[in-house]
């Protein structure tokens, strides 16, 4: 009998007791930088050592921690459902902890592309500074969507949800669209949980959600009882 299939939306939240700061909690990394100045293409070509230099600090921080109880909730499914996890986060946590499929919406940490050939990308745990070039000599930038860009992987995510039996959602404000829109793409009657300690979402918004308002690490495990019972 084919697996069930569990779509995942995770935001920073997920990461968040892995000790990775969200974007919009209090003391958030959005707090401490001005995002057009970090986070947008404009900004790289303002300031590359200070744009580069922001993603170096949080490539350093991602090499220091570890997935949390909720990331290796989330692989453990893997034994009783078919998961498919869609993140809005560029850590490889998701990864570290076991999910086989994961798919970056928003890029990821740990790789860097030629700014000339968008399709030349690499695997980068060191520091990226100015300089750091491709073989035709051009500067490389982090593989990270910013503000501005396209989405690449949008299509995939959209066909992905489309196909969910269950949407969980970790972790997210769901302020940041496309990525927030995919909550409108499930079938009508789609069971939703949507885990967040701290969570803003009317549960009037939509008739099948069930807010969870519980960290990654409390809710995961929460909704694994429920669906086992259904
Ligand atoms: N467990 C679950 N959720 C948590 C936890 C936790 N331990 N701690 C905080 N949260 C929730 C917060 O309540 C908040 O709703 O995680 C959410 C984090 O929201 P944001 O900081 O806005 O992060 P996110 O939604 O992932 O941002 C989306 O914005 O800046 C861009 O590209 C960036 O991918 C990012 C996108």
């Amino acid at each position: 009998m084919a697996k069930k299939k569990i779509v995942v939306l995770t935001g920073a939240g997920m990461s968040a007791e892995s000790g990775l700061k969200t974007f919009r909690d209090a003391n958030g990394l959005w707090e401490g930088h001005d995002v057009m100045q970090v986070a947008s293409p404009e900004g790289f070509a303002n300031d590359p050592e200070l744009v580069l230099e922001f993603y170096n600090q949080r490539r350093r921080q991602l090499l220091e921690v570890a997935p949390n109880k909720g990331h290796h909730d989330l692989a453990a499914m893997e034994t009783d459902f078919d998961v498919h996890i869609i993140t809005q986060n560029v850590d490889n946590l998701h990864e570290q902890a076991g999910s086989s499929k994961v798919l970056h919406l928003h890029g990821e940490l740990l790789k860097v592309r030629s700014t000339e050939n968008e399709n030349d990308i690499r695997y980068w745990e060191k520091d990226l500074i100015v300089g750091d070039v491709d073989q035709n000599g051009h500067q490389l930038r982090p593989h990270i969507v910013w503000f501005g860009e396209m989405v690449p992987q949008l299509d995939n995510a959209i066909a992905i949800t489309k196909k969910a039996e269950v949407l969980l959602i970790i972790g997210t404000s769901m302020q940041v669209y496309p990525a927030a829109s995919l909550i409108h793409y499930v079938r009508m009657g789609t069971p939703i949980y949507f885990i967040d300690p701290k969570s803003k979402v009317g549960a009037s918004d939509f008739p099948n959600l069930q807010i969870i308002s519980k960290t990654a690490s409390e809710g995961v495990s929460e909704v694994i009882r429920m669906l086992q019972k259904t």
